[in-house]
């Protein structure tokens, strides 16, 4: 039987500090019951100040390395799927190297947006293939809430700061990666975007620095996120000869209640093997899937031979699918 990705770990790492929806009434024109009602989120973690990127993926890459029981010096890549790196140079992927003192790894980030991470399990499924005897750690990590217009309540309801990580490893018992398949269209960037600066630096505090900041065209986006998701599992799912009923879970990237509440009745998917943890973080980009897959590994939900459907969309635009035989 051919070696195959398996997930040997999982791990995730919040902020400790929650905002509530009842918080952000106070601070901009919004209520519970609306964000509630239209996203599905009541509280979101946010970074401390100097609480970087880059520490958050340590902490989840720390987390998922333990349950894997390797060490940071049996890694041989490191990939961060992310959008709000410390700085532009150096990749927050080389600062979680640095952190982790994994000297025999070579890192990079990788820019997907809100699918950063799905792009990077599909990478690391690639040189996986050709280097079965590799450690290969993922990490999907974000601090949106510096890139976030405070002011804007378009956008500031909808997201939060976070981190989660996976370590793969080659397995030849007819486990792990099935197959993937990712989309991108570039010709409607301007409907979510985000222009400049990582979070270290200055300028960003200064408020007439808006192109910093995200912006969105939410009903669109909304539209795209759900066709664009749809599509890209029923393809996958129908090269993998697999059908929507013999799924076990389906790990979607979390943004918004109503859009997967979409996507499971455009898929046939009950609502119940939809996992949803949207309601306590917010959107954290990047680390939205990785951090739902550790939890929904560390509370059973995911039991050896089950079929995982993992998938995301994204600024750029930026979709696909995954699909894991747990
Ligand atoms: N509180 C109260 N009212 C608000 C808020 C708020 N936080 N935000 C917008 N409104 C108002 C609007 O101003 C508008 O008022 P108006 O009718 O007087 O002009 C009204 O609510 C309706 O606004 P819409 O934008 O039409 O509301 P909609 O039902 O589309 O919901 C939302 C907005 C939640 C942003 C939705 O479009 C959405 O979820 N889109 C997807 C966006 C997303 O998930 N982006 C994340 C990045 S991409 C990804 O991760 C998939």
């Amino acid at each position: 039987m051919s070696t195959r990705t398996v997930i040997v770990g999982t791990g995730s790492f919040l902020p400790a500090r929650v905002l509530t929806n009842s918080d952000l009434e106070k601070t901009v024109d919004t209520s519970d019951e609306w964000i509630t009602t239209r996203t599905g989120i009541k509280s979101r973690r946010i970074a401390a100040r100097g609480e970087e990127t880059s520490m958050l993926a340590a902490g989840a890459a720390r987390q998922a390395l333990a349950m894997a029981g390797i060490t940071p010096a049996e890694l041989d890549m490191i990939v961060v799927g992310t959008i709000t790196p410390d700085m532009t140079m150096p990749s927050c992927a080389c600062l979680v190297q640095q952190e982790l003192g994994a000297e025999n790894a070579f890192a990079f980030d990788l820019n997907a947006a809100c699918s950063g991470f799905l792009y990077g399990l599909d990478l690391a499924d690639k040189y996986l293939c050709q280097n079965p005897a590799w450690k290969i750690l993922v990490i999907g990590a974000e601090t949106l809430s510096t890139r976030t217009n405070w002011q804007d309540r378009n956008t500031c309801v909808l997201f939060g700061d976070g981190a989660g990580a996976v370590v793969l490893a080659g397995d030849g018992k007819g486990r792990g990666m099935l197959g993937s398949r990712l989309f991108s269209d570039g010709r409607l960037w301007r409907l979510l975007s985000m222009e400049g600066a990582p979070s270290l630096n200055p300028d960003l505090a200064r408020p007439e620095n808006d192109g910093s900041y995200i912006r969105m065209e939410g009903r669109e986006v909304f539209k795209h996120a759900v066709r664009s998701m749809g599509d890209a599992v029923t393809r996958l799912l129908a090269e993998q000869g697999v059908a929507a009923a013999d799924l076990g879970l389906v790990i979607p990237h979390q943004a918004n209640l109503r859009i997967l509440q979409s996507l499971a009745e455009r898929l046939g998917i009950p609502l119940e093997k939809v996992y949803i943890n949207m309601h306590k973080y917010g959107n954290t980009s990047a680390a939205s899937l990785p951090i739902a897959m550790d939890e929904a590994n560390r509370e059973g939900r995911l039991a050896a031979g089950d079929l995982l459907l993992l998938c995301a969309f994204g600024g750029g635009f930026t979709w696909g699918a995954a699909l894991i035989r747990w």
